[in-house]
């Protein structure tokens, strides 16, 4: 959706891309960089890996048949007698570095271990994963199923993503007839929601579940988890695009390497 450089996005993606264990059911995100994931999953089913892939999206879909990788369907991959998801790949439109907490659990002057990172090639400090915004690609209800439902939910990212304080609009999928509803709720709860417009149609964004996108804007968010339960808690809200506790590591990509983050 924007900033990074291609070359970094790829080698975020390829980055998790390696992760990936003979055997495992892949959760296959949506959007440029974990494009670059999937098609380095089809390199590999190539030269004889054995994955099957859940696709998070229509376009991780196309993408993923196009590449070769066998499909199941999140019905299939998860339940009783079911394989279970092992791994997903997703991209963010932004990541919250420092720990999921806002104190405490970041790797920021604690010197302890598992908050570190196994960069490559660059000697940026360790810094924990902590919460997500997703939906630029309004793809976020599927990732998020898929994206919780993996025993490990690996970020792929390049710089332009990170940043200390979540600030961008949260994209909110809504049903249509509670277009207006949600909106008040926004609202009332301190943000400014705008109607997502498609850019080559007269009209809105609509989801591949037949919804609108919200985005809103509540400026920088002090409290991811809270403005979670209170969005979750809206009727008419389909899903909304903050990720709380989900991400397991982040893989950034950077001019020169990847950097991994782990929670
Ligand atoms: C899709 O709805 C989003 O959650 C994407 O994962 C996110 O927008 C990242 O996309 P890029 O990798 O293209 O920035």
């Amino acid at each position: 959706t924007s900033g990074g450089s291609d070359a970094m996005k790829r080698r975020a993606g390829e980055s998790a891309a390696e992760a990936v264990t003979d055997g495992d059911v892949v959760g296959l995100g949506t959007g440029s960089t974990a494009a670059h994931a999937i098609r380095r999953l089809g390199d590999r089913i190539d030269s004889g890996l054995d994955v099957r892939g859940v696709a998070t999206s229509f376009a991780s879909r196309e993408l993923a048949t196009d590449c070769g990788i066998p499909l199941l369907d999140l019905d299939e991959a998860v339940g009783p007698d079911a394989p279970g998801i092992d791994v997903a790949i997703d991209g963010a439109d932004q990541v919250a570095v420092g720990g999921e907490e806002s104190e405490g659990t970041g790797s920021e002057g604690t010197g302890s271990e598992g908050t570190g990172s196994e960069g490559t090639g660059s000697d940026e400090p360790a810094a924990g994963v902590g919460p997500l915004i997703k939906g630029g690609g309004a793809a976020h209800a599927r990732e998020k199923l898929v994206d919780a439902a993996a025993d490990r939910f690996l970020v792929v990212a390049d710089p332009s993503k990170e940043v200390p304080v979540l600030d961008r609009s949260v994209p909110v999928e809504v049903l249509p007839a509670g277009r207006s509803a949600v909106a008040e709720a926004v609202r009332a709860a301190g943000g400014e929601p705008t109607l997502r417009r498609a850019e080559r149609k007269d009209g809105p964004v609509v989801t591949d579940n037949g919804n609108l996108v919200l985005d809103c804007a509540f400026g920088e968010i002090g409290d991811p988890a809270a403005l979670a339960r209170t969005l979750s808690a809206t009727p008419g809200v389909v899903e909304h695009g903050i990720f709380v506790g989900l991400a397991d590591e982040v893989h950034v990509g950077t001019e020169s390497g990847v950097r991994v983050a782990k929670r």
